[in-house]
């Protein structure tokens, strides 16, 4: 019986494996946010399931964020983010819902979108209530169609929730939720691997 994704991943923060994710994802990640974090002056900053607070904590140091906050819907995963950074503000909330109480500058998020039912709606609901005017949106993921090898991770893991889009639909989400400027690149490419797929939007 598969579980909810939320549950998964909070047995990994409880069995440490987060910390492990967190290194496999480091190189993207950083990557991401030297793309993102260009001449932006005092900006705010949300990491969409964040995990166990890794890349809030990198940020809440970061010279101009003036502002870094970090959700996801695993008490444990957030436990650990709080446990580990004072500083970083941090929200147990299930981000198919959620509507968080002000509007940030850089909203990023690794390995996530494709946990829920309907992604279009979450990057629908960032686009129109989490963004401010000229936000912008970074999404990094590994699992989609033309990386074969992650075809099996959704029976690896045992996850209800998995959806296995090809690269062109995710791009038609960030069009169609009314983003311009869109970029979209692949990171970490290597044999039997197509990288961590990046799309970037702006409002
Ligand atoms: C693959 S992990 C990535 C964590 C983090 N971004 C990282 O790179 O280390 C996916 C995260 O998304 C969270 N998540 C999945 N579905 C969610 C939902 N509906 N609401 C909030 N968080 C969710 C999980 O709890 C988990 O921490």
């Amino acid at each position: 019986m598969k579980k909810d994704p939320i549950n998964v991943f909070g047995d990994w923060a409880l069995s440490g494996r987060d910390v492990r994710m967190a290194h496999g994802h480091a190189d993207s990640v950083n990557a991401m946010l030297g793309q993102v974090i260009t001449t932006q002056k005092e900006f705010s900053f949300i990491d969409v399931g964040c995990g166990n607070g890794w890349v809030v904590k990198e940020m809440v140091n970061h010279p101009e964020c003036k502002y870094a906050a970090g959700v996801d819907g695993s008490e444990h995963m957030i436990t650990r983010a709080k446990s580990k950074d004072e500083k970083g503000n941090y929200f147990c909330e299930d981000i198919r819902q959620w509507m968080p109480k002000m509007t940030f500058d850089i909203v990023h998020s690794m390995e996530v979108f494709y946990y829920v039912e309907y992604p279009d709606s979450l990057i629908q609901n960032i686009f129109d209530f989490w963004l401010n005017p000229r936000g912008k949106l970074i999404m990094g993921i590994d699992f989609y169609l033309e990386n074969k090898s992650c075809h099996t991770w959704q029976e690896d893991c045992g996850v209800s929730i998995m959806k296995l889009f090809p690269k062109d639909t995710w791009i038609e989400y960030f069009k169609s939720a009314g983003f311009k400027n869109i970029t979209s690149h692949h990171l970490g490419v290597k044999e039997n691997w197509e990288g961590t797929l990046v799309v970037m939007g702006e409002k």
